[in-house]
């Protein structure tokens, strides 16, 4: 993954707005009217803020695809406590490798939409919390942070307005579950990032006992944007249900994997063929899963006509998550595909809930029996109990995740496991030692 480039594509006329080249100067970044709209908020009333994003239809970029504006007007305004913004950078699901290209290209877009959300919800600081192993990364938002303290867009009474915030870069602990948010709240604490449970949201009970607002990179990144444009302007880019700008990550067997920006509402078979380059060799499409590993996977032949939004995503039986699309050609193995993200999820669960611990660790066990072709039909049905049993039932979302890769990926491609259980027919009754295994 270090080595993908980068493409903005001038698509259907579309102009980019979040990764608009190298803007990684503040120079540069002021050059091309960066920190106007931070200077135009601060003359607004928050609220008029919050109603803006609201009216955009901004959603979050980080997965869940939650209504950013309606996230923010949860907020809970206890007297006398702070409240926080933590800027989740985390990215750490498989296909998913956007959010270090803002980092990259455009750390100050990112740092403007804190400081806009931070007037906005009167947050005493922000916390962006990148990915323990971008230390690039890390290194480059450090630099644009002290450029901005530096020309007072950040710290004690911003530009003169009486307004302060801070901002701290968090460097991540290098887990998986440290980008769930309330593992990423316990992190910044300083504790195990184990997850807590919901409710209480962050919005009311987030950093230390205080209301947190927790937003992706990208959905800060979309802030300066929409406040240029409009709430209007904003809403009529891409799809009506999920609209503005979206970084596809797109990874697997294309010609020209890497990160595009394009409106939303793009057809897959679009992404793929027209952007990406096509497939490999000319083959065809077997799978595709559109926006991360956790998101249910797609046949080649179910792709026809879906595209890139929450509605036509869920007809086709899959979401949008964070946008990475991740390709599959003709001759990829599905159950050696989902047997390594066995290993991942297994790897990754933080063990606190019986049914994510016990149960990544089963599936990993019965994958590699399918992999050595020991399995037999009856592992099958055993996956999908073990799916049941974690799926609801868990803290967070990694088990739901990790049930979903399987399960779906029996559903759509259920002869590709029966062809890894060929001549192991067991008879009624007969104990299965290969379970064991
Ligand atoms: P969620 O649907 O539980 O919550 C979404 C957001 O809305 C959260 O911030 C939550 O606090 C807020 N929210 C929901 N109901 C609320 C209420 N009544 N009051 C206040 N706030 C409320 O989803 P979650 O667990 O935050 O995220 C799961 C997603 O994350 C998965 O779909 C997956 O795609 C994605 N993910 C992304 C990764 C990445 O690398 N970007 C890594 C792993 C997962
Ligand atoms: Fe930890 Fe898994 Fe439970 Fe999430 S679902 S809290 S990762 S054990």
């Amino acid at each position: 993954k270090q080595g993908f480039p980068y493409w903005i594509m001038i698509y259907s006329n579309y102009v980019p707005h979040i990764l608009k080249g190298n803007l990684r100067g503040i120079d540069v970044y002021e050059g091309q009217g960066g920190y106007q709209q931070l200077k135009n908020c601060m003359e607004m009333k928050p609220e008029h803020i919050v109603d803006t994003v609201k009216r955009s239809g901004l959603r979050g970029r980080g997965g869940a695809g939650f209504p950013t504006g309606l996230k923010w007007s949860f907020i809970a305004k206890p007297e006398g406590k702070p409240r926080y913004l933590a800027c989740n950078g985390d990215e750490s699901e498989p296909g998913t490798f956007k959010d270090r290209q803002i980092f990259e290209q455009n750390p100050h877009l990112l740092i403007e939409g804190c400081l806009i959300a931070a007037y906005a919800l009167g947050l005493t600081a922000c916390y962006i919390y990148i990915r323990g192993e971008y230390l690039k990364w890390i290194k480059m938002v450090e630099k644009a942070v002290a450029e901005a303290y530096q020309k007072k867009y950040v710290g004690k009474n911003i530009l003169g307005s009486g307004f302060s915030t801070e901002i701290i870069i968090h460097r991540g602990a290098g887990a998986y579950i440290c980008g769930e948010e309330t593992g990423l709240i316990n992190s910044i604490e300083g504790k195990r990032p184990y997850p807590r449970i919901k409710p209480p949201f962050p919005a009311q009970v987030g950093l230390w006992g205080c209301p947190t607002i927790i937003n992706n990179v990208e959905t800060l990144s979309n802030i300066p944007v929409i406040m240029q444009l409009g709430a209007e302007a904003y809403s009529k880019i891409g799809a009506p249900d999920h609209p503005g700008p979206l970084l596809y990550g797109i990874s697997g067997h294309v010609n020209k994997p890497g990160v595009y920006e394009l409106p939303t509402g793009m057809k897959i078979t679009d992404l793929i063929h027209d952007v990406a380059g096509g497939v490999k060799d000319g083959k065809k499409v077997k799978a595709v899963i559109p926006g991360g590993s956790s998101m249910p996977i797609l046949r080649g032949d179910q792709l026809d006509g879906v595209t890139m939004n929450t509605d036509s995503l869920k007809k086709a039986g899959t979401l949008i998550g964070t946008a990475g699309l991740i390709v599959m050609d003709e001759d990829t193995d599905i159950v050696e595909v989902v047997g390594r993200l066995s290993h991942f999820y297994h790897h990754e669960s933080c063990g606190q809930c019986t049914p994510c611990r016990e149960g990544t660790g089963w599936v990993e066990l019965i994958y590699q029996k399918f992999l050595r072709n020991e399995a037999t039909k009856r592992d099958i049905d055993l996956l999908l109990d073990i799916c049941r049993q974690m799926e609801g039932k868990t803290i967070c979302a990694l088990a739901d995740g990790a049930a979903w890769a399987y399960k779906f990926s029996i559903e759509r491609f259920r002869e590709e496991y029966e062809k890894h259980c060929q001549g192991n027919e067991l008879q009624p009754g007969e104990w299965d030692y290969k379970t064991k295994a």
